[in-house]
């Protein structure tokens, strides 16, 4: 059977002051959908695996927003992990919460806040992606055309192809440096690493025993216990051990039976202020304006992300710029600039 686990215990620090510790961006409707990016993610999925079978793994702390904006899961199908130990963790232990009913089960993984257009296109290449787990020893990620030398991503070198569509993988190289991933675009021979990963329970099962030994036989200790009332004890109790290690880390870059499906859909990682910029519709003077009034003379390219459709915005001469007010916090920075978020958030650590 097919299943489904959705990532939802990010903080996505980079969108701050919107996405905050307690209401992080995955929860909120970035795009003015009326739907949060978990909510576009869990309806994305739904052609695709019985509802029943969607897994949402996220930190204790936000259980009741998850239950608030999907009301439809079941609280066996949310797992609340008790301290933040990145996304190897996250995938090891659902895929015990997964095997304990099913060991024949296939799953997707996805991230809970990323931003896929031509959702037909997607749910072709999940479907194809499906059937090529189940039918080789193989671990999938879906792998996007490089547009930008990216640090933030993972970068996935391609061998040969194997079935049409389907790349073997030859070297995983997660967040190069910005001179290594110059070269990787250039080579032509990269993709990017789309965090959307593939396989059977049995391949990645057998991935964290081999390459992860450490993590795996932390929840090796509870064999049986999974599926079981005993489960949410065994994990407070156990978790916290658990290095802190991402799955690209921890496995990708290890694993030999890695293979890329080329996606034909559109893609964004929805990572940054000027990643909404440009995913957002804009109006004439190439402004994006989020749910609020604001009158500008000669001022192009900026993101008003304010939601307060009481306060009126009005800027004179003001190009390329992020204003996010949240309220109890306003930022105005150039989009060029916003790599420095990572740090302002350090900074201002009770704000977060
Ligand atoms: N449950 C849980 N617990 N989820 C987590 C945790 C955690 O501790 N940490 C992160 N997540 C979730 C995030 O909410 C997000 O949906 C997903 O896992 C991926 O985590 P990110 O922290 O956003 O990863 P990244 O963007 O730095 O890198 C990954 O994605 C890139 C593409 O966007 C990697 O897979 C890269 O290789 C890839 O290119
Ligand atoms: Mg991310």
């Amino acid at each position: 059977h097919r299943y489904c686990v959705i990532m939802c215990g990010g903080i996505g620090s980079r969108f701050w002051p919107y996405s905050r510790t307690r209401m992080p961006k995955q929860f909120i409707d970035f795009l003015g959908t009326g739907r949060s990016l978990l909510q576009m993610s869990y309806d994305r999925i739904l052609p695709l695996v019985d509802p029943a079978h969607i897994i949402v793994v996220t930190n204790a702390t936000y259980a009741p927003i998850v239950r608030q904006q999907l009301p439809e899961l079941s609280d066996s199908q949310i797992l609340l992990e008790p301290c933040r130990r990145n996304t190897a963790p996250c995938i090891a232990w659902a895929v015990r919460h997964i095997r304990a009913c099913d060991p024949e089960a296939s799953m997707i993984v996805t991230p809970s806040d990323h931003l896929i257009t031509n959702e037909r296109m997607f749910e072709d290449c999940v479907r194809r992606g499906f059937e090529f787990v189940e039918s080789h020893d193989a671990l999938l990620t879906l792998g996007i055309h490089p547009t930008r030398p990216e640090t933030g991503y993972g970068y996935i070198q391609i061998d040969k192809e194997v079935e049409p569509g389907f790349l073997k993988v030859k070297t995983f190289v997660e967040k190069p440096d910005i001179d290594l991933a110059r070269v990787f675009v250039d080579s032509g021979e990269f993709y990017w690493n789309s965090g959307i990963f593939l396989w059977s329970a049995k391949a990645i099962s057998k991935a964290f025993s081999d390459l992860a030994p450490d993590l795996d036989q932390e929840f090796e200790k509870g064999e049986g216990v999974f599926g079981t009332p005993g489960e949410t004890a065994f994990i407070n109790e156990h978790f916290p051990s658990c290095p802190s290690i991402s799955v690209d880390f921890a496995i990708m870059e290890k694993a030999s039976n890695v293979y890329v499906e080329c996606a034909s859909f559109g893609w964004s990682d929805l990572g940054t202020w000027s990643a909404l910029y440009d995913n957002s519709p804009k109006n004439r003077e190439s402004n994006v304006t989020q749910n609020c009034n604001v009158i500008t003379y000669d001022s192009t390219g900026n993101i008003f992300a304010v939601r307060q459709p009481d306060k009126l915005v009005v800027t004179a001469g003001l190009n390329d710029y992020i204003i996010a007010d949240a309220g109890d916090v306003l930022l105005i920075c150039p989009k060029e600039r916003e790599q420095d978020i990572k740090r302002i958030v350090n900074d201002v650590q009770e704000r977060f």
